[in-house]
C-alpha cells in the first residue's frame, strides 16, 4: 500500500493550503475538527496502516507520525494566532460591533518570533523584555568591544541627545541585556531576549537600519561548547527540519571566546543550488564579559548567541526582500493572516 504514504503526504500538503486560506476562526476549527476529531481524516488513514504489510509497517508509521505532528503544529501556531487576533480585535475595533469586524492577524515577523520564542520556552528559557534606549557601557564597554572598534563609530550607531548627554544611543545589538539582566539574577540562569535593534546604515533587499534580533545566553557550572550546539541544532532543526545539516564555524566575536558562527545547508529557492548559510552568531562567554556581570568565572561558564529575525524569517518563509516587512503593503501581509 505505497500509496498510503502518499495519502498522508497529501493530507498534510492540503491542510496547509486550507489553514492558511480559511478566513474565519469558525471556518479554521470545523477544518480542525474535521481533521483531527477522533473519527476525523487523519484517524482514518490511521486506521489503514493495520492493512499494509508487516515489512513497510515501520515506514508508514514514520511517515503518518510526521504528518500527524505537522498538522498538529499548523493549528498549534494558529491557535495562538487567534488569541493574538481576538485581543488586537478588542483593542482596534471596539468601536465596532465585533461580527462586523475584520479579522486580522499577526504580523509575519511577529508570527515568526513566536515560533521562535516556543522552542527556547520548551527548553527552559525565561523571555525578557528589553530598552532599545542604550548606552555605551551597555552596548559596547561591558560587552568587550574596545573604544576603537568600528561599529561604535557614528557611521554605523545613531547617537541620541538625552538630557544634553551624549552617552544614549539606539543599541546596535541585543546583547547589552546580557548585561543588564544579570544586575537582578545570579546563575543559574537561561535567557531569551527578543527585540528590535537599530544601525545607521543605508537599505537594500538585506538591511533595515531597523531590524529585530534574538539574544539568548545559559550560564551555569559545567557548561559547555556542546550544550551551545545542541540548543542551536535543536533550534535550527525545529525550525528548518529534523534532517537539516549544520555546521560550525570559527569566528571573532569581542565578548565571546571561542567564538563560532553556525550554518545551514539549506535550499533557499526552489530549484536553486543547496548552500551554507549563516544562521546565527555564539560563543562561550568571555570571562571578562561574566565578571561584567558579577558572575565569577573560575565557578560558572555559560555560552551565547544572538541572531537576525528578519533574515531566519526569509528564509523559513522564502522572502526575497526584507523591505516587505515594514512596508506596510496588505497583499503581502495578507498572505500571513
Ligand atoms: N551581537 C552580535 C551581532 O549583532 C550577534 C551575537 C554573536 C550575539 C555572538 C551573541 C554572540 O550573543 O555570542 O552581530
Amino acid at each position: 500500500m505505497a500509496n498510503l504514504a502518499e495519502q498522508f503526504r497529501e493530507l498534510a500538503r492540503d491542510t496547509e493550503s486550507r489553514v492558511v486560506a480559511a478566513k474565519s476562526v469558525e471556518e479554521r476549527d470545523a477544518l480542525k475538527l474535521e481533521l483531527l476529531s477522533r473519527k476525523g481524516r487523519l484517524a482514518v488513514l490511521f486506521s489503514n496502516i493495520r492493512e499494509v504489510p508487516e515489512l513497510e509497517r515501520s515506514n508508514i508509521g514514520k511517515i503518518a507520525n510526521e504528518t500527524k505532528e505537522r498538522i498538529e503544529r499548523l493549528f498549534g501556531e494558529s491557535d495562538r494566532l487567534k488569541t493574538i487576533s481576538v485581543e488586537q480585535l478588542k483593542r482596534s475595533f471596539t468601536w465596532q460591533r465585533q461580527e462586523r469586524a475584520v479579522l486580522g492577524g499577526a504580523h509575519p515577523l511577529s508570527r515568526f518570533l513566536l515560533l521562535i520564542q516556543d522552542v527556547f520556552q520548551s527548553m527552559g528559557f525565561d523571555v525578557l523584555d528589553s530598552p532599545e534606549l542604550e548606552d555605551e557601557e551597555h552596548n559596547f564597554d561591558k560587552l568587550n568591544i574596545p573604544a576603537d572598534h568600528p561599529v561604535r563609530d557614528a557611521s554605523d550607531t545613531f547617537f541620541v541627545n538625552k538630557n544634553g548627554t551624549q552617552d544614549a544611543i539606539l543599541r546596535t545589538q541585543t546583547s547589552p541585556m546580557q548585561i543588564r539582566a544579570m544586575k537582578k539574577r545570579k546563575p543559574p540562569v537561561r535567557i531569551f531576549v527578543p527585540g528590535r535593534v537599530f544601525r545607521h546604515e543605508a537599505t537594500d533587499v538585506s538591511h533595515s537600519a531597523v531590524f529585530y534580533q534574538c539574544e539568548g545566553f545559559v550560564i551555569d557550572t559545567h557548561i559547555t561548547l556542546t550544550d551551545l550546539m545542541g540548543t542551536l541544532s535543536t533550534l535550527l532543526r525545529k525550525l528548518y527540519g529534523q534532517k537539516t545539516e549544520i555546521r560550525f564555524r570559527p569566528h571573532h566575536y569581542p565578548f565571546v571566546e571561542p567564538g563560532m558562527d553556525i550554518d545551514m545547508k539549506f535550499q533557499p529557492t526552489k530549484d536553486g543550488p543547496v548552500r551554507w548559510l549563516e544562521m546565527l552568531g555564539s560563543g562561550m562567554i568571555h570571562q571578562s564579559v561574566l565578571q561584567n556581570m558579577g558572575v565569577n568565572p573560575q565557578k560558572y561558564s555559560g555560552f551565547a548567541f544572538g541572531m537576525g529575525v528578519d533574515r531566519l524569517a526569509m528564509l523559513y518563509w522564502g522572502i526575497d526582500d526584507i523591505r516587505h516587512f515594514y512596508s506596510g503593503n496588505m497583499p503581502f501581509l495578507e498572505q500571513f493572516r
